[in-house]
């Protein structure tokens, strides 16, 4: 993962929404260093024939209220959104969190229907909103899905 920061991080501020976050590639790099220092839990997917990463998922054992897994960050290289990557990455962060959590829980932004959908499409729940938590005029929506039954 620390030899793919600088090529995941070239392709992230390319995408519009981290864009209106004003993440720079010195922010993500600063971001996702300190993410391998604390030893986060980092997985990125590799598609055969192409020459960068194609997604990855950061995501926290505890990070939800002290108490359940949270999906810090998920992204896929804008030129290969829409086949099936980002399930890809979902389905290996459920599955590895089921290990230490009953619920995984994430934020994504009112604005980010796209992401809404695909959540939705996963099976996750809107369950709550925090206005202006990131960005003044921006709310984030709460979505959990439970992993166990
Ligand atoms: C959101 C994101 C991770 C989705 O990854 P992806 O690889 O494009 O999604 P997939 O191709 O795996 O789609 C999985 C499912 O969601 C559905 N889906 C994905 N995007 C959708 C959309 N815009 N509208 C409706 N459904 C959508 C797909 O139809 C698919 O359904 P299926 O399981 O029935 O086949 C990706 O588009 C991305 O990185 N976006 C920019 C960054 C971002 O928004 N990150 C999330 C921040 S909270």
């Amino acid at each position: 993962m620390a030899d793919d920061i600088g090529e995941i991080a070239a392709w992230m501020v390319q995408v519009p929404l981290w864009q209106r976050y004003r993440l720079t590639t010195e922010i993500i790099t600063n971001q996702f260093q300190t993410a391998i220092s604390e030893r986060a839990l980092l997985y990125v997917i590799e598609v055969e024939g192409q020459t960068v990463v194609s997604g990855f998922a950061w995501y926290l054992a505890q990070g939800a209220f002290g108490r359940s897994a949270y999906l810090k960050q998920i992204g896929v290289h804008p030129d290969s959104t829409g086949l099936g990557i980002g399930r890809q990455l979902l389905a290996h962060v459920e599955e590895a969190c089921k290990q230490f959590s009953d619920q995984l829980f994430l934020l994504v932004s009112d604005f980010n229907k796209d992401a809404q959908k695909f959540y939705e499409r996963q099976d996750y729940q809107h369950c709550g909103t925090i206005p202006a938590y990131v960005l003044p005029d921006v709310a984030e929506l709460i979505y959990h899905k439970r992993l166990l039954d």
